[in-house]
Formats: structure tokens, sequence, C-alpha cells
């Protein structure tokens, strides 16, 4: 596999703790523009730069916006993530600081330096927009998007029940997104229910694996028992799914390349994603939609950057 380079906007989050594990394990990570989502912009900023100090890395940390760029949400996922988004393990404050450069500019500006590398979108989709909004040729500047997001049967995760949390925190951004990328990498909320981990590998491997295991322990502890409730066993890690997605496109064993535009009205629709599944609107396709991925590389992955070995 060839070592990538990366960009990635995330609003940490436990899988998105472990997504960027994965790709710090596996790619040269350039900078990390951080959203609002999961919680707000401090707890997310804050959260990037304790796991840069886990693992050891100088990866820039760019804060983003605080807000969505239109509606403020009425939700976030403190009840996935804790109340900090990092399982309320209550750590330490980090040493490091965050650069003084806004994500949205970061993003233009390392695309300019390093022009083609790939870009992954694990939160809310705002610095995107923001960026685009700003300088709308920057995706001819960008290798690949791979975005985690949506639900492409109207399977949500959130209040509006047929949206995802990352498209329904801030829909028109993602709108802004989805019309002007040309062909992104779409890794919905229902796929990476049915990618889960199995609960009994997966603690397999945060028993044997290194200080990172220990710390994904304590940080997914919450965030396990909310799946739990709801009947999930295994371990559903959307971010990390993308993550692999976006580390290695050749594991993608089924796809759906389709028009894919997002709901911005209804009081029950608001950030849904609606695919054209028969091409009827006579609209550019925009995403290629990840269905099927090969498991066993996706758990290689994720396991090596625990520090264990996938069995
Ligand atoms: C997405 O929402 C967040 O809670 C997760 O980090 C992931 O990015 C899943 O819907
Ligand atoms: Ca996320």
């Amino acid at each position: 596999m060839t070592r990538v380079s990366l960009i990635i906007d995330t609003d940490p989050g436990v899988d998105d703790a472990l997504a960027l594990m994965m790709a710090h394990q596996h790619a040269r990570v350039l900078g990390l523009g951080i959203a609002a989502g999961n919680v707000g912009l401090d707890h997310t900023v804050r959260n990037a730069l304790t796991l840069m100090d886990l693992i050891k890395a100088d990866t820039p940390v760019f804060p983003g916006c605080p807000v969505p760029l239109v509606r403020p949400s009425g939700e976030n996922a403190a009840q996935v993530h804790g109340a900090d988004g990092f399982g309320d393990v209550g750590f330490a404050d980090s040493g490091r600081r965050a650069e003084n450069e806004h994500a949205a500019c970061a993003l233009l500006r390392i695309s300019r330096e390093q022009p083609g590398a790939t870009l992954v979108a694990l939160g809310p989709l705002t610095n995107l927009a923001l960026a685009l909004r700003l300088d709308p040729s920057l995706p001819e500047r960008i290798g690949r998007l791979v975005i985690m997001g949506g639900a492409v049967h109207g399977r949500g995760n959130t209040a509006m029940a047929p949206a995802e949390f990352n498209i329904g925190f801030d829909p028109e951004a993602a709108h802004v997104v989805f019309e002007s990328f040309g062909v992104f990498d779409l890794v919905d909320w229902e796929a990476s229910v049915r990618h889960a981990f199995e609960g009994v590998r997966f603690d397999a491997w945060l028993h044997s694996g290194d200080l990172r295991a220990a710390f994904f322990s304590r940080v997914c502890a919450i965030s396990r028992a909310w799946n739990a409730r709801l009947g999930r066993t295994g371990v559903v890690a959307a971010d990390a799914l993308a993550m692999a997605v976006a580390l290695d496109p050749g594991m993608i064993i089924e796809s759906e390349t389709r028009h894919v535009a997002v709901e911005l009205e209804g009081d029950l629709t608001r950030g849904a994603t609606v695919v054209d599944w028969e091409a009827r609107l006579g609209r550019p396709v925009n995403a290629r939609i990840v269905l099927k991925v090969d498991t066993q590389r996706f758990a290689v992955l994720a396991a090596a950057a625990l520090g264990a070995k996938a069995a």
C-alpha cells in the first residue's frame, strides 16, 4: 500500500480518534482542520491536541468554525462521545497549542503547497464549505475527497429520522460540498453499521495493543455502552471506516456512483441525503457510495493503529 498524503477535517470524537490513529500509522498527515460537531469546538480542538500528544505527532491542528454556516444545530453527539467528546475520561490539558490559522485557510494553503493530497472529512462539512466559498478552485488541487456522512437509504442516526449526524449538523455546508467537488467517495452511516467490528475481536486488540489501545479503551466506553443500549453488539466506527477507504481504496468491493443531494428543508427530513438511485433526475453523478469493503483489510488497518494484530 502506498503511503498517501492526507489533509483531515475532523470533530474528535471517539471514532474520529481511531481514524486519526490509523491515519498517523499508515499515511503522511499534512494537517488537521477541526470542526464543531460531536461536541463544541473548544472540546474538539482540545481532543485533537490530546491525541497528537499521545501518539507523539507534530501534525498542526487548525481550529475551524464554531457553528454551522446558516442555522445553529440543536443537536450534538455528547450522549455518544461523552460531554467532552473523549469519553469524559478527564485527560490533563495538553502542553501543545493549536495554530492561529483558520482551518478553511489552512486547507486552501496546504492544497496549494502540496496539490494532489487526499482530503478526508470526518465531521460536519462547515470548514470545507467555507474554504470552497473562499476559493472555488480548491477541488482542482485535491486528489481525492472521502466523506463520512449521510444515510443513503434513509436510516439515519439523529432526531431527524433520515439524517445522519455529520450532514444533519450542517446541511447547507454539506450541500455546498456535494455540489462543488466532482465525484467524492461517500462512506455513510448505514455502511458503518454493516461494517461494525465484532466486539470480542475488538476487545482482543484493546488487550494486546500498546498505549494507543489503552487510551482508546478508556475513551470508547461511553460510546460502546450507548451502542449496546441500542442492541448493537459490535463496535461501530464510522470515521475509521471512512479513513480505511481513504488509505486503501482497493478494499472497496461494492459501490454505486450516483447523484446525492442534501435536503435543506422539512421538519422531518432536513439533513437527509437523497440518492437518485435510478438516475431519473438527469443530474450529474457526484458520489461513489461505498457499500461493501473487504472487512479483513479494514481490520488490519485498525488493529495496527492500536498496536495490535488483526487475527
Ligand atoms: C458521525 O457522527 C459522529 O458522531 C461520528 O464521529 C461520525 O463522524 C457518524 O454519524
Ligand atoms: Ca466525526
